[in-house]
């Protein structure tokens, strides 16, 4: 592994071992193990969308490993003021260690890394969110102690946490099945992808898609730059806020995960959320570790053993 740009790119051993790493760490963490991997590291963390869990946990977990983080906000770097990306890349490499961008088109983060010759992490795009995806993924088998064979359900916005979760479930062994509002599917590439699969499904009804499933996930119906479709979308989505009733058509021990910021009353209901708070808020913790995992993977010095 050179850079995370997508789970598109990776292998099923590459995710399970970063899943295994982000399990060893949240050990280490928890039992206060030292695990300074990124020591004497720096690591820019460029930003021109918002955030709250992706900003915190990679400035945290730099930290905790050792290393240092350095937020770079758009609004202040030069790309903000169009200096290329190119540019940038090639600056960049020559001070840092590593790069995560979280930026609109997902082209800008595949040239970073193209250009410059660190390695690049996408924590988030118009089109992905494998970092989100890892952490989902973890949770997900810290819970059920597989991830082979159990039924993923994704219902909602074709956006980038279905893209990345549809390429993340199918690649570890799980059923994937999606629906989402007409004209709101997801990525060609992702489709493609998935289609041959004969663990994958996509329909437009949220209850048939959810039969039976082991895991339940959701997200903002208008995500970051889509804020003036908000309304039409609130009307399109109709059907597809996930309810007591909607969830019924799940098996009843199943998990409810949702990438957060969450929108009470659209995507998912006060109750349903609430019901699942302790899942989804462990998933928001899993970021830390599984991005650590990420950064240990393709930072750490050719000569560290684990
Ligand atoms: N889930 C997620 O990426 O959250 P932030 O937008 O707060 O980083
Ligand atoms: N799909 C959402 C995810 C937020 C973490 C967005 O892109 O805004």
């Amino acid at each position: 592994m050179k850079h995370l740009l997508k789970l598109l790119d990776l292998s099923q051993d590459e995710i399970i071992g970063l899943l295994d790493l982000a399990d060893q760490l949240k050990y280490e963490k928890k039992h206060g193990i030292a695990h300074p991997h990124l020591q004497g590291k720096s690591v820019g963390l460029i930003f021109q969308k918002s955030s709250t869990r992706t900003r915190v946990s990679f400035e945290t977990g730099i930290y905790q490993l050792g290393g240092q983080p350095m937020f770079l906000s758009s609004r202040d770097l030069q790309i903000g003021r169009g200096e290329p990306v190119q540019d940038t890349a090639r600056v960049l490499s020559r001070y840092l260690d590593g790069i995560m961008i979280r930026t609109f088109d997902q082209k800008e983060v595949d040239d970073l890394a193209e250009y410059g010759s660190i390695p690049v992490i996408n924590g988030l795009t118009d089109q992905y969110h494998p970092c989100q995806v890892l952490a989902d993924l973890m949770t997900i088998r810290e819970r059920y102690g597989v991830l082979e064979g159990l039924k993923l359900c994704y219902i909602g916005d074709g956006d980038n946490m279905a893209n990345s979760l549809i390429v993340g479930g199918l690649k570890t062994g799980m059923k994937v099945s999606v629906a989402t509002p007409e004209g709101y599917e997801p990525l060609e590439e992702v489709m493609e992808f998935a289609k041959e699969n004969p663990d994958f499904t996509f329909c437009n009804d949220p209850a048939k898609a959810l039969k039976d499933a082991d895991v339940v996930i959701t997200d903002t119906w208008a995500s970051m730059g889509m804020e003036d479709e908000k309304e039409k979308r609130i009307r399109d989505f109709a059907g597809y806020t996930l309810d007591d009733e909607l969830l019924s058509n799940a098996k009843d021990s199943a998990m409810v995960l949702h990438c957060l910021p969450a929108y009470r009353g659209q995507e998912i209901t006060e109750k349903v959320f609430e019901d699942h708070a302790d899942e989804i808020f462990e998933e928001a913790e899993n970021r830390l570790h599984a991005q650590k995992a990420v950064m240990v993977e393709l930072m750490k010095d050719k000569a560290e053993t684990l």
